[in-house]
């Protein structure tokens, strides 16, 4: 079986869905659609595409396409997704899920009533060491866990272009690569509810000379910081950097009352987890699943689900949870105080 696609956004991530859509063997890309008309005709000919479109509703009226992804700037996820899952498609979106949570929202809702898949290219959530601290929290091998860090400091990973403007990004660094971090120990944590967030979000760098954009052009943050209070008496200390002058780490750790789990998704050992007591504690190795951090392995789960009828391998009803946290935090940080969250619905 076989599955006609359209690509939606025909920029830089878009090259990795087509990848994954070719590997598969089980979908067929048939059009594709970028407002930068020399951009759709670009990948159309790159992919051996004849159907071009500059309006994605022309494209979504196609009856071969039955899915799309949705690879547009962030602010433009949100009216893409909803008419395509209105005319009968099945969505894969890419991350961050929307520039606020209404948006978020609205695919929620959109999917349900209109009873098909909506996915977030969340390609982490196929990490083998990710699954396996999920897998850890839930068998309760780390006891009760109470506080959780998500932090990614890059060095020098400022990436210009559609990321740095406020009306394409609707965000920054926190959306744009934070959202990995953030995302992966909620899904740890089997996503308790967000009850307040106070952060700060700034930009330190990207208004400055130096890089390969222009300062000017520079309306998101690069900089930001959270303290989260979930549901069950966690806390999180969430944090992204495009630039700090910090060597590279990223990280996820959840601590519990008998163990801990560490995920360090570019270093190596990628993964550190103890279990005891206070006077026992001891590291183990837990087993991994087989999987993959890569967009077209996201892409090949989101084609297996579209044909096997499987519900959402990455569902927007929880994913939210990240555009919850990031309105908060961009509240708290122009307010200056903790700001109370209330997930929609
Ligand atoms: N999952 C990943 O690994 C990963 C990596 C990079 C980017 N992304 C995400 O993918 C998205 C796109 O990133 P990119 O690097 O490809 O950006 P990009 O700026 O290179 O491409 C975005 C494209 O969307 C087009 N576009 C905007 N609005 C449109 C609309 N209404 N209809 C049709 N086309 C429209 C633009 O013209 C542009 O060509 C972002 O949300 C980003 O966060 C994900």
């Amino acid at each position: 079986m076989s599955i006609g696609v359209g690509i939606i956004g025909t920029g830089n991530i878009s090259r990795a869905h087509a990848k994954g859509y070719q590997q598969s063997g089980q979908a067929r890309i048939v059009a594709v659609c970028d407002i930068d008309l020399a951009r759709a005709q670009t990948a159309a000919a790159e992919w051996g595409v004849d159907r071009v479109f500059t309006d994605y509703r022309d494209l979504l009226a196609l009856p071969e396409i039955e899915a799309v992804s949705v690879c547009t700037w962030n602010q433009a996820h949100c009216a893409p997704t909803v008419a395509a899952l209105q005319a009968g498609k099945h969505v894969l979106v890419e991350k961050p899920m929307a520039a606020t949570t209404a948006e978020a929202w609205q695919m929620v809702l959109a999917a349900r009533q209109t009873d098909r898949i909506m996915m977030v290219d969340m390609k982490w959530r196929f990490m083998p060491e990710l699954l396996a601290g999920r897998l850890a929290v839930a068998e309760g091998r780390l006891g009760q866990v109470y506080f959780a860090e998500a932090l990614g400091w890059q060095h020098r990973g400022i990436p210009g272009g559609s990321f740095i403007r406020q009306d394409t990004a609707g965000g920054g660094a926190l959306m744009d690569n934070g959202v990995y971090t953030l995302d992966a120990v909620l899904f740890m944590l089997g996503h308790p509810k967000p009850l307040t967030v106070s952060g700060s979000a700034r930009a330190h760098m990207g208004t400055r000379p130096g890089g390969s954009w222009r300062p000017e052009d520079f309306t998101v943050e690069d900089f930001g910081t959270a303290y989260v209070r979930l549901e069950g008496g966690i806390t999180l200390f969430f944090a992204h950097a495009w630039a700090i002058d910090f060597s590279d780490q990223w990280q996820m750790r959840l601590a519990g009352t008998h163990g801990s789990f560490e995920i360090y998704p570019f270093s190596s050992p990628k993964l550190r987890m103890t279990v005891g007591g206070y006077g026992d504690l001891q590291e183990v190795t837990p087993p991994l699943v087989e999987g993959s951090m890569e967009v077209p392995y996201a892409v090949g789960k989101f084609v297996e689900a579209v044909i096997t009828g499987a519900p959402s391998p990455v569902p927007g009803d929880t994913f939210l949870y990240t555009n919850v946290i990031f309105d908060g935090l961009y509240e708290s940080s122009q307010t200056g105080a903790e700001v109370a969250v209330r997930l929609p619905g």
